[in-house]
């Protein structure tokens, strides 16, 4: 039987990753085998695309190409042969990312990435997903207490105004598959939220 597709999103501060291995050992504690990834990257050639992506400034365009050049060879070596085999694939982002990022905060227009998305995952779509939300300035304020921040994480308020609201779109206009968490309370609390959720996939 084809494993399941979950993906995590969020803004960046939103403490997405840090729920990771919680939730692998969840999956496999219902004995299913677990794939873990991230986006941009999970391939060697992805991860090589991450550093530039992550660190060069570029025309949005050519960081929303390169986003779905890094997805296309992510699908094709690491998401698809483990459905395929059963595996459940849990990716640290998505495509959601760059309705977020890129059109929502960087003003690419959402007909381009459709187009991408329809060209890169013909109907790959995750069968769950994740949205850690937090107040910008919650998010903000955790990115300042960090180590180094890379390109996305420089980013001002207002970049990140556009982000959590193309997210919180994304959300309302994918109900099914979209399961919004909230990120803005202790962390037990917010484990118990994304135990839940995990526990009814
Ligand atoms: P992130 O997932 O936050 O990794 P870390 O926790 O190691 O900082 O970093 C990835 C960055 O890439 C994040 O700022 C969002 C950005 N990104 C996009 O802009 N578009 C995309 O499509 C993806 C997948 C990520």
């Amino acid at each position: 039987m084809r494993g399941k597709f979950i993906t995590l999103e969020g803004m960046d501060g939103a403490g997405k990753s840090t729920h990771i291995p919680d939730i692998i050992k969840l999956l496999e504690s219902k004995g299913v085998e677990v794939t873990s990834t991230r986006e941009p990257g999970g391939t060697a050639l992805g991860e090589q695309l991450r550093v530039l992506l992550l660190n060069e400034a570029m025309h949005p365009e050519t960081e929303t190409l390169l986003m779905f050049a890094a997805r296309r060879e992510h699908i094709a070596k690491v998401i698809e042969p483990a459905l395929a085999r059963g595996a459940w694939v849990l990716s640290d982002r998505f495509t959601d990312a760059t309705y977020a990022y890129q059109s929502g905060g960087r003003g690419v227009s959402a007909t381009k990435v459709i187009e991408l998305e329809s060209w890169v995952q013909a109907d790959l779509q995750p069968d769950l997903t994740l949205l850690f939300d937090v107040p910008v300035s919650v998010s903000v304020e955790r990115l300042a207490s960090a180590r180094a921040p890379d390109k996305f994480e420089r980013e001002s308020s207002e970049f990140f105004t556009k982000i959590r609201n193309a997210y919180l779109d994304r959300a309302k206009n994918n109900p099914n598959r979209f399961r919004i968490v909230n990120s803005n309370q202790a962390l037990d609390d917010v484990k118990l939220e994304v135990k839940k959720i995990i526990l009814t996939v």
